[in-house]
């Protein structure tokens, strides 16, 4: 069954109302006073909604987090049940900064349709190619590079691959140079890093590298409507986070995901601009009123779209 349309402003309006509320705090140096406010109105603003909508990705465990933790149910119940995965404030360090970049986001899905992903790092590909063997988590990045060169008829000094920039990356970092290839570093934020390939004019070839795996679910569920790829593999540094992905049901840790191992069936994904970047730009107060601008996907009606809304705030 798809997903409701009438949905997708109810979802935009979630992430616009989280978005304006973090826009008061922009650049005041205080993360956790940011993340709180998007935390706060989002659940706010979903518990208002007639779903019965469950967290599978949000701030964390009952014991760490008290709101939009992991198996909360949200909304009034009176209504469909979804999947839901939240990240309230996406690019904290943006918005507590006022740097580019920060955005509220939520995709949500049928019941049991979204990968519940584990508190941990995710290894990442997303590509404007959906075709098998092009590129791939297996292959090296000379193999990914020659193999997408060949494919879009573009030397590799035409790619562009867009990669947070990190110490952990230094190797890739260093093969891409090699291979003349263009880099596009990011400090931060690598759901819209992923979502760069999903339009010629963000001049994006290819997503790479390592970020956090709730990200990479969120990241997966917006590719989905496109004619994108993406795969992801879970890295799990401690014993204990080899035991909580267990529990979780992930027997083995190894894995490499693909797209529709990680979202199936119908999704929305809505995430409005806090501050502005590549994918929206930022919200802006107008007397009463509040301009917002929201990256907006929903697979079943092939809505693709940036939403601008002005609302009363
Ligand atoms: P927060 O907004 O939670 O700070 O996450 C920002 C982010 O850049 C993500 O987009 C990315 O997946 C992750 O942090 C990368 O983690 P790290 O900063 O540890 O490399």
């Amino acid at each position: 069954m798809a997903l409701d349309k009438k949905f997708i402003n109810q979802f935009e309006n979630v992430t616009s109302k989280a978005a304006l509320a973090v826009s008061y705090l922009v650049g005041k140096k205080d993360k956790i006073a940011a993340d709180k406010a998007a935390v706060d109105t989002m659940r706010f603003e979903l518990n208002k909604l007639n779903i019965n909508g469950k967290i599978v990705i949000g701030e964390g465990e009952l014991d760490e987090a008290p709101m939009l933790y992991i198996g909360e149910i949200l909304g009034t119940k009176n209504g469909p049940e979804f999947d839901i995965a939240v990240d309230p404030l996406e690019g904290t360090n943006f918005a507590a900064n006022n740097a580019p970049g920060a955005l509220s986001m939520i995709a949500v899905s049928e019941k049991n349709n979204l990968f519940n992903a584990p508190e941990t790092y995710m290894e990442k590909i997303s590509s404007n190619v959906k075709v098998n063997g092009v590129v791939d988590l297996d292959f090296s990045v000379k193999k990914n590079i020659y193999n997408l060169s060949d494919y879009l008829n573009k030397k590799p000094d035409q790619l562009t691959v867009c990669i947070l920039d990190r110490p952990r990356h230094k190797e890739i970092i260093n093969e891409l140079n090699n291979l003349n290839v263009n880099i596009k570093f990011i400090t931060d934020g690598d759901v819209s890093g992923a979502l760069l390939v999903t339009d010629i004019k963000y001049k994006v070839d290819l997503f790479l590298g390592i970020g956090g795996g709730p990200e990479g679910v969120l990241a997966a569920s917006a590719l989905d409507a496109f004619n994108c790829s993406f795969q992801g593999r879970f890295l799990f540094k401690t014993n204990d986070d080899k035991i909580r992905a267990k529990q979780m049901g992930i027997n083995d840790l190894t894995k490499k995901y693909e797209l529709d191992e990680i979202v199936s069936g119908d999704t929305i994904f809505c995430a409005t601009g806090i501050t502005s970047g590549d994918l929206v730009s930022g919200i802006k107060i107008d007397g009463d009123e509040y301009i917002s601008e929201t990256f907006v996907t929903h697979k079943s009606s092939n809505t693709k779209k940036i939403i601008k809304s002005k609302k009363k705030i």
